[in-house]
C-alpha cells in the first residue's frame, strides 16, 4: 500500500477531499473482466492497484445505474440499480470494500435534475390525470411558451427545452436531451425520493456524490431558471439531511457557472462541500497558447473567496466537450481558432477533444498543463486516460470520441479486452499518432521518463507538502508575462 495515500486519507479525516487526487473514470471504458467487449465493475476492481500505484486516493464513477444509455447513463431508468452490463450491486460492494482497504474513497453520480424518460416515475407521470400527485413529478405546461428565453444547452441536438408528450397531451420541460425529462423540485414528494436515493448509497458506503447539473433544479417565470434561490434553499436541506445522518461524506456540485454563481454552491459551507472550477479551466488553455499569465490571474481575482472547508475541484478534461459556455465570445473564438480548427471537433459550445490531442501531443505543454493542475488551489481530478497521453476520436458522434477503451496494452483492443473487436462497445484509438500499439500503460511502465512515471512523481511530490491542497496562493509579478509564477503557502 502507498504510504502518502494512508497518511493522507483518514478513515476519520472529514476534510480527505482537500488531500485527494482524484480519477475519474466510466466503468464501461475501463476494463472488461468478462470480455463481453465491455468494461464492468470487476474490472475496475481488477485495477485498483494501477490507481493505487498512481498515487490515487479517490474514484470518480461516471453513472452505472440501469439506463437506456442514449446520454451514456446520465439518462437514469432506476436510482437504485447497476447496469446489468456493468455487473450486480455485489459486485459494486466488492469494490466499494476493496477501495476502501486500499485507503480510497469513492465518488459516485447523483443525476437530480433528470431521468430517462423510461423512468417509472415518467411512465406514471405522463398517464396521471393532470393535477394529480404522479402528474406533478415533472415540469408540464400546455404551452411551450412558459420560460421563454431560457437557453438551450445541447444546442446541437435540441431547438427547444419542451418536448410534446402526445401520451400526457402535454409539454415537458427538459434541459438536456429530450428524453431526459426535468423532474419537479417544487414537489415535495421529488425531494424526498432523492433523499431516499441518497440515503440507499450513502449507507452501502459511498464516500462522496457528484450532483450532475445541479444549477437548473428549479424554474421560475421571468428567469434564466438558473443559480435560483430556492435551488440553493434545496440544496442546504439536502447538505443538511447528509450531515443529520452521515459523517464525513462530500457534496461535488457540477456547477458550469460564472465564478460569482459557482461559489455560491458553497452557501456558507453548508451547501456543497466541492465545486468544479469551470472558471478557471479554459484560461489555462487560453493562458498556454498566449504564453500569458494574464488569463490566469485575471479570472482569480475575479472568484471570490470560498469557505475554509470548501475546496475546488480543478480539472483539465473530462467526459464531455471541454466546455466554452461561460467565457466571453471573443475568448470562445480564440479557443475554437486555437483548439478546434477543424469544426467536427466543436460540439454545443465547447470542443469533445482529450488533453493530448489538444496540444499537439506535445509533452512540455502537457507537463506545464498538468503542473497547473497539481500545483493551483483545490483538488486535482484526472480524467482516465490523460495521465498516459490518449488520443481520441470526434467522428464517433456526440461527446464517445473522448470516451474509448483505455488503452492498458499494445495486444489486441489495446487489452481492454479479449472480444472480438467487433463486438467493443465503442473502437479503440487507431489514430497513427495516439495507436494503442505505443500508447498504453504497459508501454509506459517500462520507460521511467514516460508520461505516466512524470504524473506519478508529481502526485507523490505533491502530497509531500499540505500547501499544495491546503495552502493559500500569492501570485508574483512577472515582468515577463509568459512566466506565471506564485507562491502557496501553508500555516508557514
Ligand atoms: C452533465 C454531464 C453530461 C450529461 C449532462 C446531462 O453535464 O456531465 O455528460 O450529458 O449532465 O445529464
Amino acid at each position: 500500500m502507498n504510504k502518502n495515500s494512508k497518511k493522507l486519507i483518514t478513515a476519520d479525516d472529514p476534510g480527505w477531499y482537500k488531500d485527494a487526487v482524484i480519477y475519474q473514470l466510466h466503468i464501461r471504458s475501463f476494463f472488461d473482466s468478462n470480455n463481453n467487449g465491455i468494461g464492468d465493475i470487476n474490472g475496475v476492481t481488477a485495477k485498483l492497484g494501477y490507481l493505487e500505484s498512481l498515487g490515487v486516493t479517490a474514484v470518480w464513477l461516471l453513472p452505472f445505474y440501469p439506463s437506456p444509455l442514449k446520454d451514456d447513463g446520465y439518462d437514469i431508468a432506476d436510482y437504485y440499480g447497476i447496469h446489468p452490463d456493468y455487473g450486480t450491486l455485489n459486485d459494486f460492494k466488492r469494490f466499494l470494500r476493496e477501495a476502501h482497504l486500499r485507503g480510497m474513497k469513492v465518488i459516485t453520480e447523483l443525476v437530480l435534475n433528470h431521468t430517462s424518460d423510461r423512468h417509472e416515475w415518467f411512465q406514471k407521470s405522463r398517464n396521471a390525470p393532470k393535477g394529480s400527485p404522479w402528474r406533478d413529478y415533472y415540469v408540464w405546461s400546455d404551452t411551450p411558451d412558459k420560460y421563454n428565453g431560457v437557453r438551450i444547452i445541447f444546442q446541437d441536438f435540441e431547438t427547444s427545452n419542451w418536448s410534446w408528450d402526445p401520451v400526457a397531451k402535454a409539454y415537458f420541460w427538459h434541459r438536456f436531451y429530450s428524453h431526459q425529462p426535468d423532474l419537479n423540485f417544487d414537489n415535495p414528494q421529488v425531494r424526498k425520493e432523492m433523499f431516499k436515493v441518497i440515503d440507499y448509497w450513502m449507507e452501502m458506503g459511498v464516500d462522496g456524490m457528484r450532483l450532475d447539473a445541479v444549477p437548473y433544479l428549479l424554474e421560475r417565470d421571468g428567469t434564466n431558471c438558473e443559480n435560483l434561490p430556492e435551488t440553493y434553499d434545496f440544496l442546504r436541506q439536502l447538505r443538511s439531511h447528509l450531515d443529520k445522518k452521515f459523517k464525513n461524506r462530500m457534496l461535488l456540485a457540477e456547477a458550469n457557472q460564472w465564478p460569482e454563481d459557482a461559489v455560491a454552491y458553497f452557501g456558507k459551507g453548508d451547501i456543497c462541500h466541492m465545486a468544479f472550477n469551470f472558471p478557471l479551466m479554459p484560461r489555462m488553455f487560453m493562458a498556454l497558447q498566449m504564453e500569458d499569465w494574464f488569463p490566469i490571474v485575471d479570472i482569480y481575482e475575479q472568484i471570490p473567496p470560498i469557505p475554509e472547508e470548501c475546496q475546488w475541484a480543478i480539472f483539465l478534461r473530462n467526459h464531455d466537450e471541454l466546455t466554452l459556455e461561460m467565457v466571453t465570445d471573443e475568448e470562445r473564438d480564440y479557443m475554437y481558432k486555437v483548439y478546434a480548427h477543424d469544426h467536427t471537433a466543436r460540439i454545443n459550445l465547447g470542443i469533445r477533444r482529450r488533453l493530448a490531442p489538444l496540444l499537439n501531443n506535445s509533452r512540455r505543454r502537457i507537463e506545464i498543463l498538468s503542473l497547473l493542475l497539481f500545483s493551483l488551489p483545490g483538488t486535482p481530478v484526472i480524467y482516465y486516460g490523460d495521465e498516459i497521453g490518449m488520443g481520441d476520436n470526434y467522428y464517433l458522434g456526440d461527446r464517445n470520441g473522448v470516451r474509448t477503451p483505455m488503452q492498458w496494452t499494445g495486444d489486441r483492443n489495446a487489452g481492454f479486452s479479449t472480444a472480438n473487436p467487433q463486438k467493443i462497445f465503442l473502437p479503440v484509438i487507431i489514430d497513427p499518432d495516439y495507436h494503442y500499439h505505443s500508447i498504453n500503460t504497459e508501454n509506459q511502465e517500462k520507460s521511467l521518463s514516460s508520461l505516466l512515471w512524470w504524473i506519478r512523481r508529481i502526485i507523490a511530490m505533491r502530497k509531500q507538502h499540505k500547501a499544495f491542497s491546503r495552502g493559500g496562493i500569492k501570485f508574483l509579478h512577472c515582468e515577463n508575462q509568459a512566466v506565471l509564477a506564485f507562491v502557496r503557502r501553508f500555516r508557514g
